[in-house]
């Protein structure tokens, strides 16, 4: 069986303003996740810190005659109305600036398995975002894409930018802190499905014992060295998921016995990941986990864009 890599290819494709683009829309993982409280809200407030992926959907934004956003996309469960947050982030631009002219095609070729706690939805919103403001000329600042993304989803500001970030708040609160080091991330995902919905309401954030040495995995960023970022990876959700999902732990006991620096739960779930500075020692644990796992990849880190 061969093993799914992704590797960095540039970002985007943007062509002139006006015409076809095609946005790459990258997946994240998270290198920590704690929850600090419950709001008044609903929401949870988090620290994390997380980092892009070389796993990535590709968008290509067509503009049409036909009135209205319409999509194509190679899942055929991916729905076409609003519930499909590429759509919900076409329909809220254009709210916005009322640039496009008549219609909007989304072609999605889409590779980030959903409901893996990769960021699928919200990293194709952000491309979309990303986009058309770039094929519409329309001068959004980074800043104000974020304020967008944040009304489609606590990820989406995150996706936005890119690249290795401390996320607060809900997760639309971003601080960069240094690039992760080079190294290979190996991302598996387990055939049970994760929904955000149910694992936050499931965990009470007040008797939570172990939590990430957030501060530590910073300054460990800081220091350049992968050793210590890889011995700091948690997930304070990980165990809540894996008393359902027996493989989790499973996975993760492979990529450590792959010679994994370090591994933990990515979001809600149910995806695993791990740290390899071996490049061939990755290869190897991604080829094995393909064997069981078909949703295997292989990829690296992406870097950001800078905050204008
Ligand atoms: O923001 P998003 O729509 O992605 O969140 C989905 C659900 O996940 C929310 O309705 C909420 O129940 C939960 N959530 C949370 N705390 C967060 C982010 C999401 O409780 N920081």
């Amino acid at each position: 069986m061969k093993i799914k890599e992704f590797s960095t290819v540039g970002r985007d494709d943007l062509g002139a303003p006006n015409t076809e683009i095609t946005v790459k829309a990258y997946a994240k993982v998270n290198l920590s996740l704690d929850i600090l409280r419950k709001r008044p809200d609903g929401y949870h407030d988090l620290r994390m810190v997380t980092q892009t992926v070389s796993l990535c959907d590709t968008l290509t934004l067509e503009p049409t005659d036909c009135p209205g956003v319409s999509v194509e996309c190679n899942f055929d469960y991916i729905p076409s109305d609003e519930r499909n947050l590429a759509v919900a982030a076409a329909l809220l631009f254009q709210d916005e600036t009322r640039l496009i002219k008549s219609g909007l095609k989304i072609k999605m070729d889409k590779k980030i398995p959903v409901c893996a706690g990769l960021g699928g939805g919200s990293a194709d919103a952000a491309a979309v975002l990303r986009g058309l403001n770039t094929m519409l000329n329309a001068g959004l600042s980074t800043e104000k894409l974020c304020n967008l993304a944040a009304r489609l989803g606590s990820d989406v500001p995150f996706c936005v930018v890119g690249g290795t970030l401390l996320m607060e708040g809900r997760g639309e609160i971003l601080t960069p802190v240094p690039a992760l080091p080079d190294c290979h991330i190996v991302i598996c995902k387990p055939s049970a499905r994760s929904s955000t919905l149910a694992v936050f309401g499931g965990v009470n954030a007040k008797k939570i014992k172990y939590r990430p040495d957030n501060d530590g995995l910073i300054k460990a960023l800081e220091a350049g060295s992968l050793d210590d970022v890889g011995c700091r990876m948690f997930n304070v959700l990980e165990d809540t998921v894996a008393r359902d999902v027996k493989e989790i732990k499973s996975i993760r006991r492979a990529l450590i016995d792959g010679g994994a620096i370090g591994a933990c739960m990515t979001g809600t779930g149910t995806a695993v990941t791990g740290l390899f500075d071996d490049r061939k020692a990755a290869e190897k644990t991604a080829r094995r986990l393909t064997g069981m796992y078909e949703n295997t990849f292989l990829t690296e880190p992406v870097g950001g864009i800078l905050f204008n």
